[in-house]
């Protein structure tokens, strides 16, 4: 039968009426750019995470940016990366004027720790990115007890868990989301948000994301134009009630592989110490990777290889890639392989993939 590798349009079949409502809510306003759809939905998603603010942007690389600088960083300032990850956490440095310093990952959990941070940091660090990557949630408190602040990459991690019970988006300095459709809170477009309970550094990035204006009328920096538009924001507004639900539905399939054995046979995703990640995507690793990705195929069973080349190694950063060594990211990279996730996969589907991954 075949499983794909991740299911967006399941989900979304309850919601169709109610998502169609919301569209044509929009329509009816003729208010299509930061109208009350975008500021009800920053409100609902700040309180959602446990902060004090959001601030849409266009996508989830420019939210990355303008946190950034509104963190304060700039020309002759330091950002600490991971390397294993997806491009954009890095190539959203360069804008801000600083330069992306790559830091090794944490071979179990593949995010960054404090011990990885620890060796990248020098004088001109000005600030951390925690990439939680995969849906696992990053130990960011132990990371800012280094003296950095962090920001978190929480595109992948929406709906996850951090030990302790906060939720992405309320653990560091700021975080950043994505909504891109195939996110765990996906948009029918593009979208993205950034979280934070610092009011100063909300009034800043509402500012950056208008050009660097506070009132329309006076420009008081070089900014973005980058809005979350109003029909994303009703779309994604009648989701996020759904949000638990779903994630548990991707914590029940990451529990359908360990029951069905799949550990016997790969290495299976490893939460970080008290987590529990909503897995936006599910990440195993196999030391004859090639193997298994072709045994998966003649199964028709969906599986993509997101990393295999890691940033620090991508032509475009080779000015701060280069001479690099990132002996955790290199093997990851050369070993991990994607296979199906999604809220809906069901214990069949699952028994489907083990089958095939039997080598
Ligand atoms: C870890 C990570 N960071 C940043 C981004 C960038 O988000 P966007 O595609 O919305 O710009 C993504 C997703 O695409 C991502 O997975």
């Amino acid at each position: 039968m075949g499983v794909p590798l991740f299911d967006t349009s399941t989900p979304l079949e309850g919601l169709q009426d109610e998502l169609r409502a919301a569209v044509a809510r929009v329509l009816d306003s003729e208010r299509y750019i930061l109208g009350p759809e975008v500021s009800a939905f920053e409100g609902e998603f700040a309180s959602y995470c446990g902060a004090t603010h959001a601030v849409g942007v266009a996508n989830g690389t420019d939210a990355i940016t303008i946190a950034l600088r509104a963190m304060g960083v700039g020309p002759g300032d330091e950002v600490v990366v991971p390397s294993f990850t997806f491009y954009a956490s890095a190539e959203a440095i360069p804008p801000t004027g600083a330069t992306p310093v790559f830091c090794d990952i944490d071979p179990e959990t593949y995010c960054v720790s404090a011990e990885t941070v620890r060796a990248a940091l020098t004088p001109r660090t000005k600030a951390v990115i925690a990439v939680h990557l995969f849906g696992n949630v990053a130990q960011v408190a132990e990371i800012e007890a280094l003296g950095v602040p962090v920001l978190e990459d929480a595109a992948q991690a929406a709906g996850s868990l951090a030990s302790g019970g906060g939720r992405p988006g309320a653990l560091g300095t700021a975080a950043t989301f994505s909504f891109f459709p195939s996110k765990n809170l996906g948009a029918f477009g593009d979208g993205g948000m950034i979280t934070t309970s610092d009011e100063a550094l909300a009034e800043r990035a509402r500012s950056l994301r208008f050009h660097g204006s506070r009132d329309k009328v006076t420009y008081e920096q070089v900014g973005y134009n980058s809005r979350l538009d109003e029909l994303q924001a009703a779309i994604l507004r009648v989701q996020l009630p759904h949000l638990d639900t779903l994630a548990d539905g991707r914590r029940a399939a990451g529990r359908y592989y360990e029951e069905a054995g799949l550990g016997e046979l790969v290495r299976l995703p490893s939460p970080v110490a008290g987590a529990s990640p909503a897995w936006h995507l599910y990440v195993v690793a196999h030391p004859e990777v090639q193997r298994l990705e072709s045994a998966l195929a003649d199964a028709r069973i969906g599986h993509k290889a997101y990393y295999r080349t890691p940033v620090h190694r991508q032509v475009a950063m080779r000015e701060w890639g280069a001479g690099v060594e990132l002996p955790a990211t290199d093997e990851a990279a050369r070993t991990h392989l994607a296979i199906p996730m999604s809220p809906v996969l069901s214990r069949e589907q699952v028994d489907e993939v083990v089958v095939a991954a039997r080598l």
